[in-house]
């Protein structure tokens, strides 16, 4: 039941690779930042230094071919230039990963661009946008005190409303000082690990206390700290969090409470969601005329399920592929879907019976229903193989009809390849699939494969690119929540005589030899090798696994 997370990484990688397609426009720029610039090239060798040196340095690490960090790499620029004298104790680096393999390894670089945030030699995910301004002022917000402890009411509401997120502020009253001061300890620490998320603030004077009152129309006076988020712009509508402050608790309820009743899900914003952990409802619209249509209706639900669904727009004119994860039609666009979080099934609103997108009334019907456990998902398949076909075919072709059924026969070792077809190094693996299937009693061994983006099925571990190759052995131990065997990741080489070994030594069965080849040698080999895939990932990478 990991299909959230396989969506998740898939809506990341759509919302990257977009990016990617924009760097041609007019921020096309160089990836690397020019030599005249406060930008400063770190090599392994200073690399260390560096760090101890400066207190807090944001570092890119990059690839000088990336599409993504030649449109980063003028805002970067300029983000450095702009901080340089006015704010000297915040540097901007860049690690050319072409050049430093050893050094973008050791930090764990697994995609292009990567950027960190290092206090020290510690370092955190850089979690602010990547425009130069946004880069700026998120920096400088991060060498403020993780704590902005409020000192007079006006400038907390000026402060509230320039931010662009929402943020936590703590409720501090004086009588609360001395009984809960371990709280305001744990508050300070929580501040510590999480300011690259959130933004925090404190409030310990009881005037304050009592004219912030007034403006959010909740009693916050009393002997115990109280803690809150707070959406820029909305005080009158502010979340509480109920109970004892402890760090893990606290976090998810954050997290949920963070959520705008609708919002955009973007490259900024999709992190926010895929944390809250909740369904995701989806309106793909067009253009900002029919975004605007719903934004009353969406926020009017939003509220209404708080803690159950969130609600957001998707702009289809950039991120409409992301419709196919859905097992919707990209094509006919407005649509509403839901993907629920545990088991990531996925529900959307019939798109023939609603060619020019639902209404609201449609929406609040399917969305009651969702709710109450009454929605159908839709499972996407593949047509089963048709006798002919399964007669032609060495290699066991796996739809989602035949999956279970095809998994669920312990009494065979089965070796599945799961691919997807715009995969370079899937096309370059199929022959040799094809004369592994040949090599085999298929009464022993069934090695197959199953095209991943046409058939929804589950996987014992989250698929992370392609291709992905598991072997489940015969009579294996079964997991009996999930039906899987316990199962081994193939990760050695990838030729014939490796895979032979492989199965020899893994097989829960005796391996025979097939007796007469069931299909002479496909003609798979014609298959164009297109290693031109539009995602970009760490070259290390790139002998296995691409999403
Ligand atoms: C809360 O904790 C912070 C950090 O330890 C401290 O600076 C502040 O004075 C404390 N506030 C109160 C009211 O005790
Ligand atoms: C959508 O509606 C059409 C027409 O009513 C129907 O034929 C089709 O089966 C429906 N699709 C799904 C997935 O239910």
């Amino acid at each position: 039941m990991r299909f959230w997370d396989f969506s998740t990484k898939a809506l990341a990688t759509l919302l990257a690779s977009v990016a990617v397609v924009s760097a041609s426009g007019p921020t096309d720029g160089d990836a690397i930042a020019p030599a005249d610039s406060a930008v400063v090239k770190l090599t392994a060798s200073e690399f260390e230094s560096f760090l101890t040196e400066n207190p807090l340095v944001l570092t890119e690490f990059f690839a000088p071919w990336c599409g993504y960090c030649k449109q980063l790499g003028p805002e970067f620029a300029l983000a450095a230039d702009s901080l340089k004298d006015t704010h000297p104790n915040i540097r901007l680096a860049q690690v050319d990963c072409t050049e430093e393999a050893d050094l973008c390894q050791s930090h764990d670089i697994k995609g292009y661009p990567t950027l960190k945030v290092f206090r020290g030699t510690s370092s955190d995910e850089y979690a602010g946008p990547r425009e130069a301004a946004g880069i700026a002022d998120h920096m400088i917000k991060l060498s403020l005190p993780a704590v902005q402890n409020v000192q007079d009411l006006d400038s907390f509401l000026k402060a509230a409303d320039s931010q662009t997120q929402p943020f936590v502020v703590q409720v501090f009253p004086s009588a609360a000082h001395k009984s809960a001061a371990a709280s305001n300890e744990t508050y300070s620490q929580l501040a510590n690990q999480e300011r690259s998320r959130f933004s925090f603030f404190s409030i310990a004077e009881d005037d304050i206390i009592s004219k912030l009152d007034k403006k959010v129309n909740i009693d916050l006076s009393g002997k115990k700290p109280k803690y809150l988020v707070v959406h820029p712009g909305e005080l009158d509508d502010v979340r509480v969090y109920e109970g004892e402050l402890e760090r893990e608790a606290f976090i998810d309820w954050a997290t949920s409470a963070m959520v705008p009743d609708f919002g955009d899900i973007n490259r900024d914003t999709y992190l926010l969601y895929m944390n809250s952990k909740l369904p995701l409802g989806y309106y793909f619209y067009n253009n900002a005329e029919e975004r605007l249509a719903v934004d009353a209706f969406f926020k009017e639900q939003g509220k209404k399920f708080r803690g159950k669904i969130n609600f957001v727009g998707l702009d289809a004119s950039q991120f409409g592929r992301h419709a196919e994860v859905l097992n919707m039609d990209p094509e006919v666009v407005p649509l509403f879907a839901i993907q629920e979080s545990s088991g990531g099934k996925k529900y959307g609103v019939n798109q023939t019976e609603h060619p020019t997108g639902p209404s609201t009334k449609v929406i609040t019907s399917f969305v009651e229903d969702f709710l109450a456990g009454k929605a159908t998902p839709i499972i996407k398949s593949e047509p089963l193989p048709t006798q002919e076909e399964i007669d032609a075919q060495a290699v066991t072709k796996l739809v989602t009809h035949n999956y279970d059924e095809i998994l669920g026969d312990y009494s065979k070792d089965v070796f599945v390849k799961y691919y997807a077809p715009w995969c370079g190094h899937c096309k370059k693996l199929a022959p040799i699939w094809e004369e592994l299937a040949e090599e085999f009693d298929p009464e022993q061994i069934v090695v197959a494969d199953i095209d991943h983006t046409l058939n929804d099925v589950e996987t014992p571990v989250v698929i992370e690119g392609y291709p992905t190759l598991i072997f489940y052995p015969a009579n294996g131990e079964v997991n009996p929540e999930t039906g899987f065997r316990k199962h081994i990741m193939y990760s050695g080489a990838r030729e014939l005589e490796d895979f032979i070994k492989f199965i020899k030594t893994s097989a829960g069965t005796k391996a025979k030899k097939a007796t007469s080849p069931k299909a002479k040698k496909a003609d798979v080999d014609e298959v164009a090798i297109d290693d031109e895939d539009d995602v970009e990932v760490a070259e290390d990478d790139v002998d296995h696994d691409e999403l």
